[in-house]
């Protein structure tokens, strides 16, 4: 069953190219420690992803889940009929008044360019902005392969804000993306 682009949008559906949608129900949720095991394959399962990046997730995932509430990180769960196809994880930043950093965001790689980052990305900022966040930071990489990760945050209507020179390696810079909230009072 097809159902018009904007009724799509509207209903938060999963969206295809070509201005048509198949009709999917996705949840968005927070994540619980039965969601780990997803997560972590999807991980390692995202070509874009270093070992070494993994293991960091693996980290801060284990961090929040031991607690929560006191953990600093907050991480949502995109699930399609129970099965887990994207997340992120964000926080306020340590020592900052209303800013927020984005640290990790991935989509199941089968199913990228269907609208599933952009609805975690809005919901994080939803629930960020709830929290009287104003300034949402991202750091992302220039090398090759991070293409459509950078094309994404634009279109997210991330700005560049600077860029460290082969910050992470030689060719290998630091981008750093931010987007302001309009009407925030702090
Ligand atoms: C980056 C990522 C999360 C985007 O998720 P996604 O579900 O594929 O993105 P969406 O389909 O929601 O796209 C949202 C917007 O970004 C744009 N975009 C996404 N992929 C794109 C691509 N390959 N080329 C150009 N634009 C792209 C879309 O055009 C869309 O804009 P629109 O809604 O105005 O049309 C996903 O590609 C991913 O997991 N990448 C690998 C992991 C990664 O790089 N994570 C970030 C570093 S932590």
């Amino acid at each position: 069953m097809e159902i018009p682009f904007k009724q799509a949008l509207i209903f938060g559906k999963i969206r295809h190219r070509k201005n048509s949608v198949k009709v999917t129900r996705m949840n968005i949720r927070t994540m619980t420690s039965k969601d780990k095991s997803a997560i972590m394959r999807l991980l390692q399962n995202t070509p874009e992803f270093t070992p070494a990046e993994v293991v960091l997730a693996d980290e801060v995932i284990d961090e929040y889940l031991f607690n929560p509430s006191e953990s600093g990180y907050f991480i949502l769960v995109a699930v399609i009929d129970s099965k887990i196809v994207g997340y992120i994880c964000y926080g306020p930043t340590p020592i900052t008044e209303g800013t927020w950093d984005v640290y990790w965001i991935a989509v199941d790689h089968e199913i990228q360019g269907k609208g599933i980052g952009r609805e975690l990305m809005t919901a994080a900022e939803e629930k960020i902005q709830r929290a009287k966040g104003r300034l949402i930071v991202i750091e992302t990489s220039s090398k090759a392969g991070y293409e459509k990760t950078n094309l994404f945050y634009q279109r997210m209507g991330y700005k560049e804000a600077c860029r460290i020179k082969e910050f992470y390696a030689i060719g290998d810079d630091k981008i750093v993306y931010e987007k302001r909230f309009q009407g925030s009072d702090r």
